[in-house]
């Protein structure tokens, strides 16, 4: 029998099993939304439930997976720290059973690393190959880190994660106990396009030269974006999240890699999230490589791309172009991720773009998301000094290098008319015009 298929039957056990070995007071991890632990993470929360376990602390980004962690019977007993929240994140940072600590997503695996420093690790992996590797799939983002800090490594294999290329894989000899749970990966269906973001997305298209390169966020307007750039020629990929609208443009020959300066014929991530059509067409395609996310949102990494465009969206902009990304208010939603991490980025970048694309309202048109001063108690995302392109579906206003009075002039052309009178007058106020 191959060396590590034995090593593999010897360290198989039940996800019940990996859990009894966690007690009170561990600090554990896991990885990002669809690559997280989800037996493994269960059994634990089920024993900290039943066996009265208290102040085991999970580590954890965009958590989405395992449901059971999220019981409010919980507190005290199973409770989490995240840079990055999903909605059920979220309302138990608000209800005080998850803390948040600011990062940007490149800085992440060194706050878990030199601050936090989780004690286990337990991961979603795909089924080991015959030299006895699992690939870390769709979650590589803040894994080597953990992997490297952790004292205990668990992973659950899963037959329904994909073997994704790249630096994006664990021996089996690291390993100190393996489940195996085969589950369908949580989908994120691609939300449908309507008029106002084909009209934004064309505006974006009008900025994206032939050979650039681009990275795309999550949500309606960059897949819009990534529909109205049908035409263009050697696009590359390089993002922090691989997305659903990727593949047409890979498939269609819109997107060849060639015209990179580095990592040339290849798109290069370092999560993913979508549907299973994405996941199968991630399953070892060699097109495609996951790297470390201090490697792929290094801003210094994303500079050495000639024509770099990144394209994120927001909560709300002011009239000195200071982006808030992160809350309402006071109220916190989401993180940084990586917005500034490409802004940066593409500030490096030879010709290098950076686009905040948003429609012009929220709440059913009856909030401008252009205000004259940000809601009192908003994070500052990215500041007035780093942004450069906002985009609403009533054009697009340039703001680097351009004068206090020129951004709020060209900020008010964008906003919806029915508030381009308010902010006139408010501008006028703040002396800003
Ligand atoms: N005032 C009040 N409410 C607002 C608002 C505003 N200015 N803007 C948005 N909202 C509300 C929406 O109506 C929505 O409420 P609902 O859930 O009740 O419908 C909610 O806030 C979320 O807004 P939405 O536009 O649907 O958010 P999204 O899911 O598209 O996420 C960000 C937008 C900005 C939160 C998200 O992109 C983010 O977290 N960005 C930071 C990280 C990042 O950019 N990473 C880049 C690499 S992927």
């Amino acid at each position: 029998m191959n060396k590590w298929i034995k090593m593999y039957n010897e360290k198989l056990v039940s996800a019940e099993k990996i859990a009894k070995k966690i007690g009170s007071n561990t600090v554990c991890s896991s990885p990002i939304a669809g690559a997280e632990s989800y037996a493994i993470t269960e059994a634990i929360a089920r024993r900290a439930l039943e066996e009265n376990l208290s102040n085991i602390k999970q580590c954890s980004l965009l958590s989405i997976r395992p449901k059971k962690i999220w019981d409010p019977r919980l507190n005290g007993k199973f409770n989490h720290v995240t840079c990055f929240t999903s909605a059920n994140a979220r309302k138990a940072l608000w209800n005080n059973r998850c803390e948040f600590i600011p990062s940007f997503y490149h800085e992440i695996p060194d706050v878990w690393k030199y601050s936090v420093r989780p004690e286990v690790f337990y991961a979603t992996v795909s089924p080991m190959d015959e030299h006895g590797y699992f690939s870390l799939g769709i979650g590589v983002s803040t894994c080597k880190s953990l992997i490297e800090t952790a004292k205990k490594i668990y992973l659950e294999v899963n037959e329904y994660m994909p073997r994704i290329h790249g630096d994006s894989f664990i021996h089996i000899s690291q390993v100190d106990a393996i489940c195996e749970c085969h589950k369908p990966l949580p989908e994120l269906p691609s939300n449908n396009i309507t008029d106002i973001d084909k009209i934004i997305g064309n505006y974006i298209a009008e900025l994206v030269p032939n050979e650039a390169t681009i990275q795309l966020g999550i949500g309606a307007i960059p897949n819009a974006a990534a529909q109205s750039l049908s035409t263009k020629k050697d696009l590359g990929i390089h993002t922090e999240m691989f997305t659903e609208s990727m593949i047409d443009l890979i498939e269609n020959g819109v997107v060849t890699n060639r015209k990179k300066n580095i990592h040339k014929g290849k798109s290069i991530a370092t999560l993913a999230l979508g549907t299973k059509r994405m996941y199968d067409f991630l399953n070892d395609n060699v097109g495609i490589e996951f790297y470390p996310v201090d490697y792929v949102n290094d801003p210094n990494i994303i500079g050495m791309h000639d024509d770099f465009i990144s394209i994120n969206t927001c909560i709300e902009v002011d009239l000195f172009g200071q982006v808030c990304s992160e809350s309402l208010g006071v109220k916190h939603f989401s993180g940084v991720g990586g917005q500034v991490d490409y802004v940066r980025g593409a500030a490096k970048s030879k010709n290098g773009k950076s686009i905040i694309a948003m429609y012009s309202t929220a709440k059913n048109g009856t909030i401008s998301k252009i205000k004259p001063i940000l809601t009192k108690g908003s994070i500052v995302t990215t500041t007035r000094n780093e942004v450069d392109y906002i985009i609403t579906e009533f054009g697009v206003a340039k703001l680097k290098g351009k004068t206090i009075s020129q951004r709020a002039k060209s900020l008010i052309n964008i906003a919806h008319p029915n508030f381009r009178d308010e902010l006139t007058s408010a501008a006028k106020k703040m002396n800003l015009i």
